[in-house]
């Protein structure tokens, strides 16, 4: 183990110092940590909430030795964090994984529920240095579409396309819709995503008909976060050492799983 990985899996006990309410089921965590400060868009930490489980979540933001995480409740482990407190004790591993690469020219950024909170911090650190940046966001329902005012001030208002399945904000659509129309009439360097990997795997496929380059993040079953239990794999890869960050060379060479199935904890594999 390098000693950056060495340092990064050391386990710190700290605690939850402030928490805000996203949206009727996300929260964001704000935690005092000076490791996970020095993360890159694109890097998680595996949070341990005392007593129940030790999970992975993206970092969104590092700001002044505190770093935020914004967590959607899904089960037990998030359910407990939900119910946590400022004051409560939890416990932080990493920043492990890649990162995004950083490009330049005319980026689009492509989020599906809490795949924005990565993308976010990648809009910010981007925003200065390209020449346009544009945001496609989807979402549910109006209640559960992220990080919308944030959003606009990094991609200038005109340049934030939002869509809502039930239709109670932005055009009522999946996300992938207005993105294909996009991509047929605008140039772009750089397409970057994260979200529920049925979405990711049709962005795959609208950029592989257009041979244009995509990163996107996966998420997979995480249990050590640093490449040796095996839980996380797809196809070659292991998703917490290779990734989370895949290009499309990669993404072409897992095609197979990609969007359709992964490793459940039992080892057995489970439909996406
Ligand atoms: C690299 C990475 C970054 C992530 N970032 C975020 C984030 O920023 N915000 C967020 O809300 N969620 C994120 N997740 C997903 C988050 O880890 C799961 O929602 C969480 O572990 C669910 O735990 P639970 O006990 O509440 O739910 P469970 O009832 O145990 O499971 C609910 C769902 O979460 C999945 N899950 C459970 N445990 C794990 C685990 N150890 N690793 C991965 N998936 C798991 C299950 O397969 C299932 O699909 C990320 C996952 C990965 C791999
Ligand atoms: S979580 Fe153990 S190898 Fe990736």
């Amino acid at each position: 183990m390098s000693a950056s990985l060495t340092a990064a899996n050391t386990f710190r006990i700290t605690e939850i110092v402030k928490i805000r309410e996203e949206s009727p089921t996300v929260k964001t965590f704000i935690i005092p940590d000076k490791l996970c400060c020095k993360a890159k868009p694109g890097q998680f930490l595996m949070l341990w909430i005392p007593g129940v489980d030790e999970i992975p979540l993206s970092i969104m933001e590092v700001n002044n030795g505190l770093i935020s995480v914004s967590v959607k409740h899904v089960g037990d482990a998030t359910r407990h964090l939900h119910n946590m407190t400022g004051g409560e004790t939890v416990g932080i591993r990493g920043p492990f994984g890649n990162c995004f690469t950083e490009s330049r020219g005319r980026v689009l950024l492509v989020s599906g529920g809490t795949g924005t909170a990565p993308l976010l911090f990648l809009a910010k650190q981007l925003s200065a240095k390209t020449d346009r940046l544009s945001f496609v966001e989807g979402a549910k329902t109006k209640d559960e579409l992220l990080f919308v005012k944030e959003l606009n001030g990094v991609c200038n208002e005109k340049n934030l396309i939002t869509t809502t399945e039930d239709g109670t904000y932005g055009l009522q659509c999946m996300v992938t819709e207005p993105l294909a129309k996009l991509l047929d009439k605008e140039k772009f360097d750089m397409i970057y995503t994260c979200g529920p990997e049925v979405m990711v795997k049709k962005i795959f496929e609208l950029t592989e008909q257009r041979k244009l380059p995509l990163e996107a993040s996966l998420e997979r079953l995480m249990r050590c976060g640093i490449g040796l239990c095996g839980s996380c794999v797809i196809g070659k890869y292991r998703v917490c050492r290779d990734g989370p960050v895949f290009n499309a060379g990669q993404l072409r060479e897992v095609k197979d799983e990609l969007g359709i199935s992964k490793i459940g904890f039992d080892g057995s594999r489970i439909p996406l």
